[in-house]
């Protein structure tokens, strides 16, 4: 399925293409070949059984992250047995709630004590697609240093629990920022990352670091999905 001229040398998984095709709401009928694609071989490489955390990443900005993760999580949802939350972990840049209209989540210290990950998770409109939209601050020191990457963690852990497969938006890797919760942590508590990439685009040292990065942390890399749309912003 993956061509081998395609193959990475060091990371374990491989590149897939997507085409030029995912715009926004189109990826979130979750029936483009690519999706599709994408889907099945990150379920094999995750070796996807009772429950899995997958963490979508990129190693600079606007690669193609949001959009990703919309479209494989309203493909996985159709798929027998599935249920599936998208999590936004990009707090930093929030935007995956607007794929599914639903509201960001104000309310910090709703997230340090909740029962059931259900109690916070929002209706994405699809059949078995929860989403957990990002959350609001009104400033940067409403969470200590550190304290966005434990909640994170426990979030993720809550979501294991009641749902199939969590798929997770997270910020690019670069700049750090002080408000992003980081992805590298986020990667190595998740079965598995995939790193996007915009093809003739995304530096090819920013995806050497992102790696070494990943790989530091003790993420499990899967693969890169080398996404094929033109960024007139890039
Ligand atoms: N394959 C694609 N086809 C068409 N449009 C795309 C594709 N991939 C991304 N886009 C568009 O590119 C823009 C950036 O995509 P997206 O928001 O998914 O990137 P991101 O990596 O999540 O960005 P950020 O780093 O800011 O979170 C969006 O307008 C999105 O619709
Ligand atoms: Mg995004």
């Amino acid at each position: 399925m993956i061509p081998d001229s395609m193959m990475l040398t060091k990371q374990q998984g491989g590149i897939l293409k997507t085409e030029n095709l995912l715009s926004g709401r189109i990826a979130l009928h979750g029936e483009i070949a690519e999706i599709k694609r994408v889907y099945s071989a990150i379920e094999t490489s995750l070796k996807h059984q009772e429950s899995s955390c997958l963490v979508i990443t990129s190693s600079i900005a606007g690669e193609g992250k949001t959009t990703m993760v919309a479209g494989l999580a309203a493909y996985a949802a159709k798929q027998p047995g599935e249920r599936v939350l998208a999590m936004d972990l990009n707090w930093y840049s929030p935007a995956l709630h607007t794929f599914f209209g639903a509201e960001l989540n104000f309310d910090v210290n709703r997230l340090r004590n909740f029962d059931s990950i259900l109690d916070i998770v929002k209706p994405s409109g699809l059949n078995n697609l929860d989403v957990f939209p990002a959350v609001r601050f009104n400033s940067d020191h409403e969470l200590s240093f550190g304290e966005s990457e434990a909640i994170a963690i426990h979030l993720i852990q809550k979501a294991c629990k009641e749902y199939s497969l969590v798929i997770v938006d997270t910020s690019a890797i670069y700049p750090p920022n002080r408000r992003m919760i980081d992805p590298a942590i986020i990667s190595k508590e998740a079965d598995g990352v995939a790193v996007v990439a915009l093809v003739n685009a995304t530096p090819r040292e920013d995806i050497k670091r992102a790696m070494k990065i990943l790989e530091t942390a003790g993420a499990n890399i899967l693969g890169m999905i080398a996404n094929q749309w033109k960024n007139p912003m890039m």
